[in-house]
């Protein structure tokens, strides 16, 4: 009696402790990460490192499924099924974030940020760590900032200036700042999903974009696009996220490792990003498919300034205290 009380007694110490460092003594954690562009892309890449990562190092107690190409969940629903722990891992565009904050609407700004490494130097500060804390109370927590590459513009014609926008509809993804810009060309501007883009593009349904090279070359734009201005005009960037319900309920043990790993896959995503849409930007200009339009400072000072007004457009919404933050990240300071 004395013996087998002992040893229940002794089990429940053991499986107590197990679980409190995270040992398998249940199925593994399950984290499903979905989105919406191909494996060869910063964040399909950075995706499958996590996965790897993971499976590596967490002995079998987190298991993680990759979902590329909008395969499990698209932008519609997406950020909803997070909310709704049908995933548990996502990493949107900046600008799919407005329903549940104006803030992040900063990195949407047409010419904020002069370059990656700004937008970089902006993630790290502490407004920018803040911003990765606003969704909480909507069911959304950051974990980090993901690159992906400066905007282009491309278009079924040649856009050389501002001018030449005007009367196209452009195809953006979800964000009133990305609507207005379009409006300050006197174009127009039609939300669609990312997995409706090239389709949308072929029919001429919609005549130009806006994406960085990664995106024009992993989903072939520039077969459907026969110019592509190097306009730079701004960021599409990501936010890690999970849901806090999920998240802060993996065991301390596990998610400390979890966390360890997301800082190295952001730290290689974000090494490599800028890289990797330069090296598409070579094998959408070998292709011979896309006239590439580079812009002199002349001329991309007056898409600037065509476009700057949005800033005071949003200016009470986003927060002077935001774009300000933001503003200050350039190397070159200008009014
Ligand atoms: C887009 O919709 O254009 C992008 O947000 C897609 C992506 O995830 O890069």
């Amino acid at each position: 009696m004395f013996k087998s009380i002992f040893t229940m007694a002794a089990c429940a110490l053991v499986l107590t402790s197990a679980s409190a460092y995270g040992a398998p003594t249940h199925n593994p954690i399950l984290v499903k990460f979905s989105h919406v562009v191909a494996d060869n892309t910063p964040k399909g890449q950075g995706a499958l490192l996590f996965k790897r990562l993971v499976e590596e190092r967490l002995d079998g107690k987190v298991k993680v499924e990759v979902y590329a190409n909008s395969s499990l969940y698209g932008d519609a629903n997406e950020l909803e099924a997070l909310r709704n722990n049908e995933v548990q891992l996502l990493a949107p565009s900046l600008a799919k974030f407005e329903k549940y904050t104006k803030q992040l609407q900063v990195f949407d700004l047409p010419f904020l940020f002069d370059d990656l490494n700004a937008v970089n130097r902006f993630q790290k500060r502490a407004k920018g760590r803040q911003l990765l804390r606003v969704m909480e109370d909507r069911g959304i927590v950051g974990l980090a900032y993901w690159h992906n590459g400066m905007k282009q513009l491309s278009a079924n014609k040649a856009l050389l200036v501002p001018g030449d926008a005007a009367g196209l509809s452009f195809r953006i993804q979800p964000s009133s700042v990305l609507k207005a810009q379009f409006q300050q060309l006197h174009a127009t501007a039609q939300v669609l999903p990312f997995a409706e883009v090239f389709a949308a593009l072929k029919s001429a349904k919609v005549q130009g974009a806006e994406n960085p090279w990664s995106n024009i070359y992993s989903k072939q734009l520039h077969n459907v696009q026969p110019f592509i201005t190097e306009t730079n005009h701004g960021v599409l960037d990501y936010m890690l996220v999970s849901n806090p319900r999920f998240w802060y309920a993996i065991p301390h043990q596990i998610r400390s490792e979890l966390e360890g790993i997301i800082d190295e896959v952001t730290y290689a995503v974000n090494k490599q990003a800028e890289a990797a849409n330069q090296a598409d930007r070579q094998r959408i200009e070998t292709s011979g498919k896309s006239r590439l339009i580079t812009l002199d400072d002349q001329q991309r000072a007056a898409w600037r300034q065509a476009m700057q007004p949005v800033w005071q457009q949003f200016e009470q919404e986003i927060g002077a205290d935001v774009i300000k933050a933001a503003q200050t990240v350039n190397r070159k300071q200008r009014n």
